[in-house]
């Protein structure tokens, strides 16, 4: 509990004033409004931020402030809007700090159900105590406001003669350029749209992913996980992953189970002979499970230093050099400009930087961050990566061009330009997940949160002409 001595009470500023009392505030609302000003005021990402400030705290408060800090970062583009329509004035003339404890207040009140007078005191206090005694009158004045309607009443009145996609994006929470990819990406009704867009907003339990030949399900299972659907190295299981041996020693690790499928359908047709390169390998999660399937050497690259770190660490538990004749080397280098021969590769694995709209309910700010005019530019590094993949395959060898993303710009348009292969049936290699293929082009494979319970991960496989 942090306290300061202040003067009145919550409703100073309509009545008369109260005697002194020294204001409190509990340790999960401080941490919650701490980790929510690291992310929105210093860029900080909101699954790091909270895994640092709920360190210490016993299970029940971490949970409190995962729940708040995650919950009101997703909703945050809906939760301005309500607060710039009770305050009466945009967000840019209240301080960055008060406008924070304005949205953990709304998330409290609107999706945590915390009884409204306890929601609308803590809230204040919180100000008081960790802004400042002057701004408590002005947060008091606008809970005040927030809390007089409910949720639905708040987007009744927002959304009042909206189109029917502007009206779902402030419904659940999304820009509406995403509303409107997922749309076009999806090829369906509103119905579908509303579903998807309700399934990035439920956090997912923490799925693992066995490293092959070193760990199976059974292990994980034994700690209390329980088996994936459809990936034969996955298992789910909530609270600190590291409490099993397995991650801990690098012999499982975290992956959703989208990742996993997709490499098990690019090594699906086969084992491709020869090397495999996996081409944009950090953090290395595709590479930990391509390393226990490859026949021969994995070689990951890696533009950033430390990311290509972070891929020897996934690998920690493989040797560099087995005496089975398999191997890894993890290399720094720009994929455009292959730092290895060309067509040396059997499999190739393109999983490339993409706008990641496929994982927004793993990651709570992002969606709010991601900017559409940077697609351009993404498109164009993707498709360099593509040709750069198949230029490095063997004649009769395979690529597996993957993203995190539906958006149509960075999947199938992509692939459309893409010279010298042959698109195979992708969705045919995993028939045992339903409803997998593109709907944009139905050879290509394309998981969704709301019908697969995984990211929305795209992945086409080519085979590079000759052999
Ligand atoms: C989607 S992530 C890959 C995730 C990884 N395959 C995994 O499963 O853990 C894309 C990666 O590509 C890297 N990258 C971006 N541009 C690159 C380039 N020109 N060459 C190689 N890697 C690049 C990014 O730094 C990022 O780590």
């Amino acid at each position: 509990m942090v306290s300061t001595p202040a003067p009145g009470s919550m409703a100073e500023a309509q009545g008369p004033r109260r005697p002194r009392r020294k204001r409190t505030i509990d340790r999960p609302r401080l941490s919650s409004f701490e980790a929510l000003r690291r992310i929105n005021g210093e860029g900080g990402y909101a699954n790091l931020v909270t895994a640092e400030v709920i360190a210490g705290l016993d299970a029940r408060d971490a949970g409190f402030v995962t729940e708040l800090v995650h919950g009101t970062c997703r909703r945050q583009g809906s939760y301005d809007m309500i607060i710039e329509r009770a305050a009466g004035r945009t967000l840019n003339s209240l301080q960055p700090a008060v406008v924070d404890v304005l949205r953990l207040a709304c998330h409290q009140l609107f999706v945590m159900r915390v009884p409204m007078h306890a929601a609308v005191a803590a809230s204040v206090d919180l100000a008081g105590v960790a802004i400042g005694e002057r701004v408590t009158g002005v947060v008091n004045a606008i809970l005040r406001k927030l809390a007089a309607s409910s949720w639905d009443e708040w987007l009744a009145e927002l959304t009042v003669g909206l189109p029917e996609r502007a009206s779902l994006a402030i419904r659940h929470a999304h820009p509406q350029w995403i509303v409107e990819a997922f749309a076009t990406a999806l090829a369906s009704d509103d119905a579908e749209l509303a579903r998807l867009l309700e399934a990035d907003n439920e956090p997912p339990v923490p799925m693992l992913a066995v490293r092959p030949g070193l760990a199976d399900v059974a292990e994980l299972t034994a700690g209390g996980a329980e088996p994936a659907r459809w990936s034969p190295w996955a298992a789910s299981r909530p609270g600190n992953p590291g409490d099993l041996p397995a991650v801990r020693q690098g012999r499982a690790g975290v992956q959703d189970e989208g990742s996993q499928l997709v490499v098990k359908a690019a090594t699906g047709a086969g084992l491709p002979e020869g090397p495999w390169l996996d081409l944009c390998a950090g953090p290395g999660g595709k590479s930990a499970l391509l390393r226990g399937l490859a026949p021969g050497l994995l070689v990951s690259a890696e533009v950033q230093p430390h990311r290509a770190e972070l891929i020897g660490r996934a690998l920690r538990a493989y040797p560099q050099t087995g005496t089975d004749g398999r191997a890894h080397q993890v290399v720094v280098a720009d994929g455009r400009f292959p730092a290895w021969q060309a067509g040396a590769f059997g499999l190739v694995l393109a999983d490339v930087p993409c706008t990641g709209l496929g994982s927004l309910r793993r990651r709570p700010e992002s969606r709010w961050r991601r900017d559409p005019a940077a697609l351009g530019q993404l498109v164009e590094l993707q498709t360099a990566l593509l040709a750069s993949a198949i230029d490095s395959t063997q004649p009769g060898g395979l690529v597996a061009y993957i993203t995190c993303s539906p958006h149509r710009a960075e999947t199938v348009d992509v692939i459309a330009e893409a010279r010298g292969v042959q698109l195979l049936d992708a969705p045919a290699l995993l028939p045992e997940v339903p409803a997998a293929a593109s709907r944009l082009n139905p050879r290509c494979l394309q998981l969704w949160p709301h019908v697969h319970g995984t990211d929305a991960m795209f992945c086409a496989l080519l085979r590079r002409h000759g052999g």
